[in-house]
């Protein structure tokens, strides 16, 4: 199919759905590509809270691309906060890749970016995409640490292996935007940026819960845990307590019934990696996060999602 029979247009949330489909088809795609295993993921009725998120607080930062019958061939999405702008999503239908769209589709997503004064940029792909990690880095977004998915499963009838906690914290689930000062304050020093918008969203969702944590008075950090399994981010506002945090959280939701354990870990969190492969998490997947700098401290910080680091 030729480029000309391709509109691109801003994203509206009756998209998201075929979005969302469009992503989990072509990262499929790519993994059966490279002889992975692919992830099977249901229809979807409504689309992800996520998305829906991303798109209101950034309705001029994403994009579709469709054909003539209307069928969504290519998604990008991106966010700003403070001074950063970050890459969300950029997908484009197998049968449409290699002939450009793609990099119109990033040029119209950065050109949102730097007409809002963007001085940081910023993405998440996959390591064993070579053509994804070209088209950033000719961006000026080079590779800047591997990430690594871990994850543990429990078998039927099995317990997790519980985690051991260096440092006993005092934890107490928020639901109240009172802390969001505090919670932003942690952010700034771990993520190098406050954003408001996503405590909001964690705090008022029903499937995450956010967590804070305190040594004595002193407030040691917060984590994010959602529903199905997801620990992320992490935040410590010392790296004393980093392990501890996450220690804490993962056997928080083993207590809430997790049956699956999902992380991201920057690759230099040893200590980190080591304390989750002992308790019977394995590395799933390697990421490549892409900057034009370093957006965050990792003695202070795992992850929130690939689409939202
Ligand atoms: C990555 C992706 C979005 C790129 O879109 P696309 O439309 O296929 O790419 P384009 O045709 O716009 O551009 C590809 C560019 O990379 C270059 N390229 C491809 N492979 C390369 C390699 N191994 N080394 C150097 N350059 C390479 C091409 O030459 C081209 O640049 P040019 O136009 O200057 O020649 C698309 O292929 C895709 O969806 N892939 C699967 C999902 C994915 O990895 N998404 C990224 C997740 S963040």
């Amino acid at each position: 199919m030729n480029l000309k029979a391709i509109t691109i247009r801003r994203t509206r949330q009756a998209d998201l759905i075929d979005a969302f489909t469009l992503v989990m088809n072509t990262a499929n795609h790519l993994r059966r590509h490279r002889g992975m295993s692919t992830t099977r993921s249901k229809k979807l009725r409504q689309p992800p809270s996520l998305l829906v998120h991303m798109l209101k607080t950034d309705p001029e930062g994403s994009f579709v691309a469709h054909d003539r019958k209307g069928k969504l061939v290519g998604f990008a999405m991106s966010l700003i906060r403070e001074d950063e702008w970050f890459l969300a999503f950029l997908f484009v239908d197998p049968t449409l890749q290699s002939k450009g769209l793609g990099q119109k589709l990033l040029d119209k997503a950065m050109r949102y970016g730097k007409k809002n004064g963007c001085k940081r940029w910023a993405l998440v792909t996959f390591s064993y995409n070579p053509q994804a990690i070209a088209v950033y880095t000719k961006m000026g977004m080079p590779p800047q640490r591997p990430l690594l998915t871990m994850e543990r499963k429990r078998a039927k009838g099995k317990s997790f292996k519980k985690l051991r906690v260096p440092i006993k914290l005092t934890m107490k689930k928020i639901t109240d935007e009172k802390y969001i000062n505090r919670l932003t304050s942690l952010d700034r020093r771990a993520r190098q940026l406050a954003r408001p918008e996503e405590h909001f969203f964690w705090l008022s969702d029903e499937n995450y819960d956010t967590l804070i944590f305190h040594d004595g008075k002193k407030l040691a950090g917060y984590a994010v845990v959602n529903s199905r399994g997801m620990v992320a981010p992490v935040v410590a506002s010392e790296p004393k307590y980093l392990v501890s945090l996450l220690a804490h959280a993962v056997e928080w939701g083993v207590a809430q019934g997790h049956k699956y354990q999902i992380m991201f870990v920057q690759g230099e969190q040893l200590e980190v990696i080591r304390m989750l492969m002992k308790a019977g998490f394995h590395i799933d997947e390697t990421t490549l996060f892409m900057a034009s700098e370093q957006v965050s401290d990792p003695k202070l910080y795992i992850p929130a999602t690939l689409a939202h680091f």
